[in-house]
């Protein structure tokens, strides 16, 4: 058996961290979330008062950052300077300023190393918006999971339910639509399907189903 690479890609809340994290456990492979990666940064900006305007400022500060993965039973803990910022780093301020961190070139490319040295060894499943398209060009099984965009807002509110967090349908529709575009229209390493990654619509898939269709086209590789 080989321990390949697996790259999920594709828009906010199309599933990819709930399947990953399956597809991984199945494999016995380790799961990976870089979005967790962009969010530490972006966390630690807004909690030092670091303007998210000054990428050289930003910049500074995470090269003096220690982020630090850790595979856990609920998938992935986050470390930022030694704390546990697993949960801060999902609030909603977070996620409203994520994009505009995320964009920025400098930034990207030290994170972007990161992930390719955590990829290195293969069995791992690495979820993102460019691991098919720059952080892993060579991963064996390229997976682009998208859904509409009113049912993953419809996922983010049940999410947001549990965590306690009331939200709005239309307020959640317009937060992500946002977040995409601006993902999708950065210049740096922009959200965008590889030429090589097959194109999952999990609209009408469940979990389960989504899960199992990786893990048939993951053991052709294996
Ligand atoms: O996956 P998640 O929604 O947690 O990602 C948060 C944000 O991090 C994305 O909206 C995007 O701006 C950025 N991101 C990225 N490249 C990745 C993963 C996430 O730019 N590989």
């Amino acid at each position: 058996a080989k321990n390949i690479q697996i790259a999920i890609d594709g828009p906010a809340g199309a599933g990819k961290s709930t399947i990953a994290k399956i597809v991984a456990e199945k494999l016995g492979y380790t799961y990976i979330d870089t979005g967790a990666m962009y969010r530490a940064v972006t966390y630690k900006a807004l909690c030092t008062g670091i303007q998210l305007e000054d990428a050289q400022a930003l910049e500074k500060m995470l090269r003096a950052t220690e982020i630090r993965l850790q595979p856990s039973q609920e998938g992935q803990l986050v470390f930022v300077d030694g704390e546990n910022v697993s949960a801060p780093i999902r609030s909603n301020e977070v996620t409203a300023n994520v994009s505009q961190v995320a964009a920025y070139a400098n930034i990207r490319e030290i994170l972007v190393a990161m992930q390719q040295q955590l990829a290195e060894q293969g069995g791992v499943v690495m979820d993102g918006r460019d691991i098919g398209t720059h952080v892993l060009p060579n991963a064996e099984l390229k997976i682009f999971m998208s859904a509409s965009v009113e049912e993953r807002a419809r996922r983010r509110q049940l999410d947001n339910e549990k965590r306690g967090i009331p939200s709005s349908i239309e307020s959640l529709i317009e937060e992500i639509a946002l977040r995409d575009k601006k993902d999708s229209e950065r210049e740096a390493s922009p959200l965008i399907q590889a030429e090589d990654a097959m194109y999952l619509d999990t609209t009408q898939l469940s979990i389960d189903a989504a899960a199992e269709a990786i893990l048939k086209l993951a053991k052709e590789k294996i």
